[in-house]
């Protein structure tokens, strides 16, 4: 599978199926594989376009990752493969407040925003400081201590151990470097709570029942300031909805994508 050189970085991508673009965000500190199943199940009717983000997984160029040059590779890339029809942006978490900055600097890009399992508001400035502690235990201890503190909280009471060894090992195998620089993109990133109102491409907010990190109250909270939104709140899934609770992720996300016009 290929990968695009902008910015200093040597980006992994895929691409699947065809028909209108929907890109795939994944969040922190995972990688394209949140994304399998969904690929699965919708490469059949969409253009699935499925990026890693700066310094995690198979991406390099961690030494410029902010908030805005994340949301500003996603454009890069569609420049890159050529893509220019408005796309469908998914963001899982991170991946959220990373589409939520796109809209901001690439709103003529935008078909619609699925905002899953993530959050309008800034980090607290001790949230911010924890981060930043993080990101230099990471660089001495390597990602694991990410994996012990995320673990407890990331899947639902259903989740099976399998999964959980699995994503253990994805987000422990992260690089140090990325996953350092992307707690301070997330410390340093901005308010998006003023951006809401504002959002005037169709919204899809979608939930884990017993998310822990993004809440359903936080859900429909975000969900309440979108004109016009859905929400989609799933029952038996914590924050990894996407491998939690992959056929009805599928089954609401198909059915806001359905909704939509074809471009
Ligand atoms: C994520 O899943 O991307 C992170 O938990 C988001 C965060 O730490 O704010």
């Amino acid at each position: 599978m290929p990968h695009a050189m902008i910015a200093d970085g040597s980006l992994y991508y895929e691409i699947h199926g065809s028909g209108s673009p929907v890109v795939l965000v994944h969040g922190f500190p995972l990688s394209a594989r949140l994304w399998e199943s969904t690929i699965a199940a919708l490469q059949g009717r969409w253009k699935l376009i499925v990026p890693e983000t700066r310094g995690l997984a198979r991406s390099t160029g961690a030494h410029n990752a902010t908030m805005a040059r994340y949301a500003d590779d996603i454009a890069d890339l569609l420049k890159h493969i050529g893509e220019t029809r408005a796309v469908v942006l998914v963001g899982m978490s991170m991946g959220g407040y990373t589409a939520l900055e796109f809209f901001r600097r690439h709103r003529d890009r935008l078909r619609a925003l699925v905002l899953v399992d993530t959050h309008p508001k800034p980090d607290t400035p001790q949230k911010a400081e924890e981060r930043r502690t993080t990101a230099l235990r990471v660089l001495k201890e390597g990602s694991g201590i990410v994996a012990d503190v995320m673990m407890p909280v990331l899947f639902g009471p259903h989740a099976a151990p399998e999964l959980l060894d699995e994503w253990r090992g994805i987000i422990s195998g992260s690089p140090a470097e990325g996953v350092a620089a992307a707690l301070r993109a997330m410390a340093d990133r901005a308010d998006s709570v003023p951006t809401l109102p504002m959002i005037d491409a169709p919204t899809q907010v979608l939930v884990g029942e017993h998310d822990a990190i993004t809440t359903p109250d936080m859900a429909r909270a975000m969900h309440g300031a979108i004109p016009g939104a859905r929400l989609d709140i799933i029952p038996g899934s914590g924050h990894m909805l996407p491998v939690e609770q992959p056929r009805a992720f599928e089954a609401a996300l198909s059915s806001f994508l359905g909704g939509l016009e074809e471009v």
